[in-house]
């Protein structure tokens, strides 16, 4: 079997997904930050994440909430500052690693279980020129004001079905396991 090759760049893997009308509605608006993309996209969004183009693991992701016309609330690991604007700039630069380019993303108000937030896992195989579902699971955060939620960070992953019967989504967990099949093949 040929091995894949891998695309670390989140920026390259984001532009074919926003390039397809379904499923594009699902992806979270991604910038190369700046100055001026941060500036645009925290006015834009009650919350954005500035994380490392190359990134994993978790590591080097920080979280923005605006909390009044002139406060902001910088996260990451377990750590909550109230900066002004300008500190804002001046903490996140600071914390970025020299010759990593980074990236600012509209945040997704994760889905919950016990209040701590969750993410899906799914793996596809094509292992006979058809792509088959082969794992699914679901990583729910240790905390219920977690900034990340891999398990490289101390999280937990359970069965994705269990995590679903009993998160804070109206939807069943029927159709929200159709929903998710069905992205990951147009994926
Ligand atoms: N835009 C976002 N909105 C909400 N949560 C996010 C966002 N980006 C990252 N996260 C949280 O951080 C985790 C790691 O982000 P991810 O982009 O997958 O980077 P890595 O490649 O380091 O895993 C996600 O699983 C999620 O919990
Ligand atoms: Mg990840």
């Amino acid at each position: 079997m040929k091995a894949h090759k891998i695309i670390k760049s989140k920026i390259k893997k984001t532009f074919p997904l926003k390039q397809d009308s379904f499923l594009s509605h699902h992806v979270p608006e991604l910038h190369w930050f700046s100055t001026k993309s941060l500036k645009r996209m925290v006015e834009s969004y009650p919350q954005i994440y500035v994380k490392p183009n190359r990134g994993r693991k978790g590591i080097g992701i920080s979280r923005v909430k605006q909390l009044s016309e002139s406060e902001y609330e910088l996260s990451y690991g377990n750590t909550n500052k109230r900066v002004s604007y300008p500190e804002l700039v001046k903490e996140l630069n600071r914390r970025f690693v020299p010759g990593k380019s980074y990236l600012v993303q509209q945040g997704i108000d994760l889905a919950t279980v016990n209040g701590c937030p969750f993410h899906i896992r799914v793996v596809m195989q094509k292992p006979m020129d058809i792509w088959r579902l082969t794992v699914t699971s679901a990583i729910v955060a240790k905390r219920k004001d977690a900034v990340v939620t891999n398990v490289a960070r101390g999280n937990t992953e359970f069965p994705m079905v269990q995590v679903l019967k009993n998160c804070d989504q109206k939807l069943n967990p029927m159709n929200m396991i159709r929903e998710i099949v069905d992205l990951s093949h147009q994926m």
